[in-house]
C-alpha cells in the first residue's frame, strides 16, 4: 500500500492524467423506492459492458446490498476504521466481478470521522482508483447528515422516486435541501415502479416543473423509468439480481437504457471523480442532523 503522504499529495495537488472513476450516489427522499435494487442491477449492467464497478453500501436500511445478493461479509468498514483489517480485505465480489464495500454497520460514523480515520479511508480508497470506472454509493433515504455527506461528495446524484405523491414531494424536498443548503445544482432522475412509460414521463415532468418553478437554476436530467415488475421482489427473495435472472424483461431493458444514458451524459471529469470525492470527504463538515429517518417532506 502507498504511503499516506503520497496519497494526500496526489489528491490535493491533482494534475495527473489518469482516467479517474466517476462517483455516483443513488438517493431518495422517501424510503423503499428501489434504490438498492437499482444500485445492484445497474452495477451488474455496467460490469457486463466491461466497466469495473465498486459499490459502497452506505444504506442504514434493512435491505443491504450483501443480503440482496446472498453474500455474507465477515468484516465491514468498522473493522477497517478500527485498524483491524485493510479495505481490500473486506471487499466482496458480486456477479460479473462487481466489488462491494459492505459498510452498513459502520457507516453511521463516516460523516464524523477523525482526521486520522479519514486519511486511513482515503488511503484505502485511493488504492482502488486505478482499477475502477464507476463507484456507486447506495446512500439510504432521507436528509440525514450521512446521506448528505455522500450526496455532496459524489459527482452525480441520482434521485430515485416512484409515482406516489409522497415519493415525489420527498424527492423535491431532498433536491431542495441539496440545492439550498449544499449548492448542488445538477441531479439525475430515475422514476421507478411505474405502470407505464407515460406515467414515468408524467412524474418526471411534474418534478422538473416544480424544480424549475421553485428552485430556478436546478438541472434535472431524466434518465428514464422502470416499470413495476413483480419478479423484482421475487428475485430479492431469492437473493439474485433481476438483470441476471430476467435479461430480456422490460425492467432490464429499461434499466439498460438508463445505464446507456448515464454513460452518454457524463459530467465534467474534474469535479466529482474519486479524487474530488476523497478531497470532499477530507474537508467536508456536513451540516444537518444525525437523524437517519426514512422519509422527508417539505413545503415548497
Ligand atoms: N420496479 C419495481 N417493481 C416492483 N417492485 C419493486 C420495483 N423496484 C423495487 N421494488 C421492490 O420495492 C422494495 C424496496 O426496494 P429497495 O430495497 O431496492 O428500495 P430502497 O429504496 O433501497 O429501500 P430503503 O430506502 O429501505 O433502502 C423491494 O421489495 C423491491 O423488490
Ligand atoms: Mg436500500
Amino acid at each position: 500500500m502507498k504511503d499516506q503522504a503520497h496519497t494526500l499529495r496526489r489528491i490535493f495537488e491533482g494534475g495527473d492524467s489518469r482516467n479517474y472513476p466517476q462517483v455516483l450516489s443513488v438517493t431518495s427522499g422517501k424510503g423503499g423506492v428501489g434504490k438498492t435494487s437499482i444500485v445492484v442491477n445497474m452495477a451488474i449492467l455496467l460490469a457486463s459492458k466491461e466497466k469495473k464497478v465498486l459499490v459502497l453500501d452506505a444504506d442504514l436500511g434493512l435491505a443491504n446490498i450483501d443480503v440482496m445478493l446472498g453474500l455474507t461479509p465477515k468484516y465491514n468498514i468498522q473493522h477497517v476504521l478500527e485498524g483491524q483489517c485493510l479495505l481490500e480485505d473486506i471487499i466482496l465480489e458480486g456477479p460479473k466481478g462487481i466489488k462491494i464495500i459492505p459498510a452498513s454497520s459502520g457507516i453511521q460514523e463516516l460523516a464524523d470521522l477523525t482526521p486520522e480515520q479519514k486519511i486511513c479511508l482515503m488511503n484505502s480508497l485511493d488504492y482502488f482508483d486505478q482499477d475502477i470506472d464507476y463507484m456507486i454509493i447506495d446512500t439510504g433515504a432521507g436528509i440525514s447528515k450521512n446521506v448528505m455527506y455522500f450526496n455532496t461528495a459524489a459527482q452525480r446524484v441520482l434521485v430515485v422516486c416512484t409515482g406516489e405523491p409522497t415519493s415525489i414531494t420527498d424527492a423535491y424536498a431532498l433536491i431542495k435541501v441539496l440545492r439550498k443548503q449544499y449548492g448542488v445544482k445538477h441531479f439525475d432522475l430515475i422514476v421507478n415502479n411505474v405502470s407505464s412509460k407515460v406515467e414515468g414521463d408524467q412524474v418526471a415532468r411534474k418534478l422538473t416543473l416544480v424544480c424549475e418553478r421553485f428552485l430556478g437554476d436546478v438541472a434535472l436530467e431524466v434518465l428514464g423509468s422502470i416499470p413495476t415488475d413483480m419478479s423484482i421482489p421475487e428475485c430479492i427473495k431469492g437473493q439474485k439480481a433481476f438483470v441476471g435472472v430476467h435479461p430480456n424483461s422490460e425492467a432490464t431493458v429499461r434499466l439498460e437504457r438508463i445505464v446507456n444514458r448515464l454513460e452518454h451524459t457524463s459530467r465534467d471529469a474534474d469535479t466529482g471523480n474519486l479524487q474530488f470525492f476523497l478531497r470532499r470527504m477530507f474537508l467536508n463538515q456536513v451540516k444537518g442532523s444525525n437523524h437517519a429517518g426514512h422519509s422527508v417532506s417539505g413545503s415548497y
